[in-house]
């Protein structure tokens, strides 16, 4: 691939910024300078720099965050912060996406792509992603409401019966469970459902990948093995 195409798709902006980055000689190639934009390149483990910041050449982004409360999963927030403010702008000009949406005021594992095929995979509704959820809950939990759980309950304006899979209570107050759906707050109203509320709401876990090592607000970027454990389908 020639220099300036790599460049446009790793977000440098048009063919013609690319150019311009290139001729003004702001770009290296392995620790070194080139100024030829049709320079050719193998991609296999590339890395360059652009004005000396260091970067990989990465032909899809699958990013985890560690999402704190108060930030939306849209680009145009309204009422609080938006996730993508943690992403700079050569990230943001490769078209990042959510993977699923959560709660402004719901904390944990968001993963972030521009790989349509990707998000497609983890999001529509007949795949059946399992997420676990881990929540603080208003009232005590009682062997009633993991029952009925587990059970499944009715959503109003939802088809279906929505169940939750290794319901377990962690403490008086204090609930994980896995669901296997994806509608509109759905483990807010399935505790709703059961008589009780959620108080604070976190997710640990989309497929078989757990929310990684990160302070919230931190995120990395995944690596293959880590892509598959998303997609990996849990049975229970
Ligand atoms: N269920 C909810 O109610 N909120 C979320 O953010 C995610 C799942």
């Amino acid at each position: 691939m020639f220099l300036e195409r790599m460049l446009q798709s790793q977000g440098f902006g048009s063919r013609k910024h690319c150019q311009q980055l290139i001729k003004n000689g702001a770009v290296s190639v392995e620790g070194e300078k080139i100024d030829q934009p049709k320079h050719k390149l193998d991609l296999n483990n590339l890395s360059f720099s652009v004005y000396d910041q260091h970067f990989e050449y990465r032909e899809k982004v699958y990013i985890a965050l560690n999402k704190p409360q108060g930030y939306e999963c849209s680009h145009q927030a309204t009422h609080h912060f938006s996730v993508f403010d943690f992403f700079n702008d050569v990230l943001m000009n490769r078209g990042l996406q959510c993977v699923g949406r959560l709660d402004q005021d719901t904390s944990g594992l968001l993963l972030l792509t521009d790989d349509g095929q990707f998000l497609q995979a983890l999001t529509h509704p007949k795949k059946h992603v399992a997420k676990v959820y881990q929540m603080q809950t208003v009232d005590p939990v009682t062997e009633q409401q993991i029952l009925q759980l587990q059970k499944g309950v009715e959503l109003h304006n939802e088809s279906g019966i929505f169940a939750a899979t290794n319901v377990v209570q962690l403490a008086e107050n204090e609930l994980q469970m896995t669901i296997h759906q994806g509608v509109y707050h759905q483990v807010k109203r399935m505790l709703a459902a059961v008589g009780n509320k959620v108080e604070q709401l976190q997710r640990q876990q989309i497929g078989a990948l757990t929310l990684p090592e990160l302070e919230q607000g931190k995120w990395i970027y995944l690596n293959a093995e880590q892509v598959e454990l998303a997609k990996t389908r849990m049975t229970t």
